[in-house]
């Protein structure tokens, strides 16, 4: 019976300034997916592993869709496959983990079948179990685990995935207090319009950072981080966010910003030790109040979601 099992990468989408439109790709945290192709049984189960609150229904969860999607694509019948899904990404964590099930799933069954989709169509099935998940097909999660890097999406009729490149020397401190947002959530908090004049200081910032990782300018970097549009309203999801900007900003990082919907939050610097500081400062503050977090520091990677093993 063949089988192949991916992971997939978690991932910071927005990326400060760029809502909807940028986001990277978190190499230490990731969900696991094997698919067995099985001959007792038609059609797609799945079973989820450490994780009781996610449904093992596959048209409820975005592993098992993505897989059902996959198969009607290609009109696949008759076939049975056993989808096991090992969450080990926390939910509503703001790290992209609805599309990091979705990426392992079909990169698992894409091995499965010979590789028949390209990536452009993996990353379209993709955005419908972003819908699923949260409402919502936004891209910035999918495409970042799916290619790796940093990601530029351009909402184009069908969406474009641009790859921007890192620059080397730069590193990431990740910060999880023990919360959760709903994604849906925290997108219904959003403003429906925003005024002219911060649109346009928002996209004069998003141009400049993506100038930045391409010149890898670290000064245009850090100048560009800020977002107008979204922060206010999610940072009331989000315990201590201004105290933990504050040590960003005293520490001397680049940034301390909102990962996708949150609760994690980001920092850059080309300066690990400087991350480190502000890492052990906000651990600090978090542990005070009584919020547990967990905290990743480590360089940008380019990688993203891969087929780890596969077997007949
Ligand atoms: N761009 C999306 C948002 C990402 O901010 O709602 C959600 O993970």
């Amino acid at each position: 019976m063949r089988w192949a099992q991916a992971m997939g990468k978690a991932t910071v989408a927005n990326v400060g300034c760029g809502f909807d439109v940028l986001g990277f790709s978190v190499d230490c945290l990731y969900d696991v997916v094997t698919i067995k192709r099985c001959s007792d049984f038609q059609g797609v189960k799945l079973k989820v592993l450490n994780n009781k609150k996610v449904p093992n229904d596959p048209d409820k969860n975005t592993a098992g869709f993505a897989v059902k999607e996959y198969l009607k694509l290609f009109q696949i019948q008759g076939d049975g496959l056993f989808v096991e899904l090992d969450k080990r990404l926390p939910l509503g964590s703001g790290l992209g983990s609805s599309a990091a099930s979705s990426v392992a799933a079909l990169l698992a069954v894409n091995a499965i079948y010979d590789n028949l989709a390209t990536k452009e169509e993996l990353f379209n099935i993709g955005l419908r179990c972003e819908q699923l998940a949260c409402g919502s097909a936004h891209g910035d999660n999918i495409a970042p685990s799916l290619y790796g890097g940093v990601i530029l999406i351009r909402h184009s009729n069908p969406m474009k995935v641009i790859p921007i490149p890192i620059p080397e020397e730069l590193y990431c401190l990740l910060i999880h207090p023990e919360v959760e947002v709903n994604t849906q959530d925290a997108r219904a908090v959003l403003p429906k319009s925003v005024p002219l004049s911060l649109a346009v200081k928002q996209w004069s910032n998003i141009g400049a950072l993506i100038t930045g990782f391409c010149l890898k300018d670290k000064k245009l970097i850090r100048d560009s981080l800020n977002d107008y549009l979204i922060e206010e309203e999610r940072a009331a999801f989000i315990p201590h966010f201004y105290e933990m900007k504050d040590i960003a900003y005293k520490s001397n990082t680049f940034n301390l910003s909102i990962s996708g919907s949150g609760p994690t939050v980001f920092s850059f610097s080309d300066s690990y030790d400087k991350l480190l500081n502000e890492k052990e400062k906000i651990e600090k503050l978090l542990e005070a109040t009584g919020i547990s977090c967990q905290t990743y520091l480590s360089r940008l990677n380019n990688k993203g979601s891969y087929v780890q093993s596969m077997g007949e």
